[in-house]
């Protein structure tokens, strides 16, 4: 059967040979439709000179001609660089190299309440991506309440700056950090009005030197006031992960977190719900459900939004972010798995966003 899942499991097949990434990990496909026997879709190419954009189109028409010989292929192929007016020229170059250049997916984890898991959620996220053979940065953009140095047992560690005057990120765990924590006193922040948050925020991800990313993971605060709409809508999203408790006031914050997105078009990919259950190391098989059972996975259901997972309320997960090690980094943990497997679902709910995202949309933090 076609479907946009099996036409994006066939164009896995199809690699790049310059980066060794599949089309679709790329963010090559875009506008795929399948109707009936119809199946279109663009590839966009960032840098129409690479040596693959001259058979891309062929590859890609092969692989799906073998798989379903009934489908009537249209496929298109383009580059935002050519007549678009964005600073770039038509011989692929940019100008001026914009900042963030090399990111592909720019991902929100938020949540409405404080204290739900955001940051570990993120964090063991990020790592076990990185794990996963990704290239992944995390920041965390928490200015009052920073977590992530904490949690990669950061505290003391300054990033240094560049002859150009960008910021380096630190590296820990394969995932390039940065903290808001890093550059600026929480104590001070606290006195910071809205405005002066958000273009920090904006500064700190913009002159850091990324380089070349599958994922930037941002870390939010928690809310959903003018601090998160401004950052949501200044930075170009591919997605947003909700994290919520399964508690009411938890769910009702969580629906606030989903309209927000919505309101800035920006896709909900997944509703995260963590602390679902308790489990006592010495009862690994039972599960206590403190604050109510499958909340959010219901909330996810009525808002039409995809669910990700459950993760337990463990005290290994709490005592392995206070000492700088998410859980992921211990396969022997079992909620290193269940990490790991949210993580999973995530990429492939960013790829068929992307997938079916119109052609001219062009990633860039700016
Ligand atoms: N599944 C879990 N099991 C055990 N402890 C957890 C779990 N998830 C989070 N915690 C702990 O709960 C506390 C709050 O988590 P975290 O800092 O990730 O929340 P947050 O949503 O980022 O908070 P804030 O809103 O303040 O940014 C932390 O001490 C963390 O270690
Ligand atoms: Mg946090």
């Amino acid at each position: 059967m076609m479907t946009i899942e099996s036409i994006l499991e066939i164009l896995r097949d199809v690699i790049d040979p310059d980066s060794g990434k599949n089309v679709v990990r790329r963010g090559w496909i875009r506008d795929l439709k399948v109707e009936g026997h119809t199946v279109s879709f663009t590839i966009l190419l960032q840098d129409p000179t690479v040596p693959f954009a001259s058979k891309v189109r062929g590859v890609c028409e092969q692989a799906l001609k073998s798989a379903f010989p009934e489908a009537d292929l249209r496929i298109e192929q383009d580059s935002p660089m050519i007549g678009l007016g964005n600073g770039l020229t038509i011989d692929g170059q940019s100008q001026k190299k914009g900042p963030g250049e090399g990111v592909t997916n720019i991902i929100a984890v938020a949540s409405g309440k404080g204290g739900v898991g955001k940051s570990t959620v993120s964090s063991n996220l990020a790592v076990a991506l990185a794990s996963q053979g990704y290239a992944v940065g995390l920041a965390d953009v928490d200015i009052y309440g920073p977590s992530i140095p904490t949690m990669f047992g950061l505290q003391e560690a300054k990033p240094s700056v560049n002859a150009e005057r960008r910021i380096i990120p630190l590296e820990k765990f394969g995932v390039k950090l940065l903290s808001m924590g890093f550059l600026v006193d929480p104590e001070k922040a606290v006195i910071w009005r809205g405005p002066m948050v958000t273009s920090a925020v904006q500064q700190f991800l913009g002159d850091t030197e990324w380089g070349e990313l599958d994922f930037l993971i941002l870390d939010l605060p928690p809310g959903t006031g003018d601090i998160q709409l401004t950052i949501v809508q200044t930075v170009p999203l591919s997605g947003a992960v909700i994290v919520s408790t399964p508690q009411r006031v938890a769910l009702a914050d969580a629906r606030k977190g989903v309209g927000m997105f919505d309101q800035v078009e920006v896709p909900v990919l997944g509703v995260v719900e963590n602390m679902a259950y308790f489990t006592p190391p010495e009862l690994p098989e039972n599960k206590y459900y403190l604050f109510g059972q499958g909340g959010a996975r219901a909330l996810a259901e009525e808002l039409d939004v995809h669910f990700l997972g459950e993760v337990p309320l463990i005290e290994a997960i709490r005592t392995n972010a206070d000492d700088g090690t998410p859980i992921v980094t211990d396969p022997s943990e079992a909620a290193s798995g269940i990490f790991d497997h949210i993580a999973t679902d995530l990429v492939n709910q960013v790829e068929q966003r992307n997938a079916l995202r119109p052609a001219t949309q062009k990633i860039e933090i700016s």
